[in-house]
């Protein structure tokens, strides 16, 4: 249950004072019934509320997959760099996204930016272990061996030993990574302890919600399904 008023102002659809001018103009209806009041309680899942004859479902939660583009950092804001949040238009900047997980400034693909902390939380926790995977390419060609190796696990200069992870080759200096964890700069490290580099990264999928062929720069918001899968991991 909620007041009527914030059933509007919680969704940036009207302010407090833009629903008491609408009551007065008897533009918002609740289960077929002019509105007199902005304080009346209602039921934001079950009550039916109409603004200007147009029916209002009830959302709190904004879920957005965008397609990071490079030169971007995965932050609310910056002193010097774009963020992420650049890329949307400002009726969406309105409700307090934050990405969910960070990919670095130059890595490009993916990213879920919602307002839904706790889920956000989940499915970044280390024990959730929700799977990220990558395309990346590497500078030189990497053998079997590198692939074991970082499949297996290893222990970075810090001291972390990173968690088993997948690699599917594509080609010599190409292919996919899947990994469960999110360690600060964890592929560019992985191959880096063997020598390698890192040359281009996108991450194509977080759990079961894929980039498919959204393009770069661009945002949508999850389907009811993915954000369901979303919600779920936890
Ligand atoms: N690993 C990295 O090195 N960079 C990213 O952006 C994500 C994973």
């Amino acid at each position: 249950m909620m007041r009527l008023d914030k059933f509007f102002s919680e969704q940036k659809i009207l302010s407090r004072k833009e629903v008491a001018d609408k009551i007065k103009k008897g533009c918002i209806t609740v289960n077929g019934i002019v509105a007199k009041k902005a304080d009346v309680k209602i039921d934001e899942n079950k009550d039916v509320i109409t603004l200007d004859d147009k029916v209002v479902q009830y959302k709190k939660y904004v879920y957005l997959l965008l397609n990071k583009p490079q030169g971007y950092v995965s932050s609310t804001d910056d002193p010097r760099d774009k963020t992420v949040l650049d890329l949307l238009p400002p009726e969406l900047r309105k409700f307090d996204l934050f990405p969910c997980g960070r990919l670095d400034k130059d890595t490009v693909g993916l990213v879920i930016l919602t307002n839904d902390g706790v889920s956000a939380h989940n499915n970044l926790s280390p024990k959730r272990h929700v799977k990220k995977k990558y395309f990346f390419t590497t500078a030189d060609e990497y053998t079997n061996e590198d692939i074991e190796a970082i499949q297996a696990g290893i222990t970075l200069a810090d001291g972390w030993t990173t968690k088993p992870c997948e690699i599917e080759r594509v080609d010599g200096k190409n292919g996919y990574i899947t990994l469960v964890e999110g360690k600060y700069h964890e592929i560019k490290r992985l191959f880096g302890a063997r020598g390698n580099k890192i040359v281009f990264l996108q991450r194509v999928s977080f759990s079961s919600i894929v980039l498919g062929d959204l393009p770069e720069g661009q945002y949508r918001h999850l389907t009811p399904q993915e954000e369901n899968v979303f919600v779920s991991n936890k």
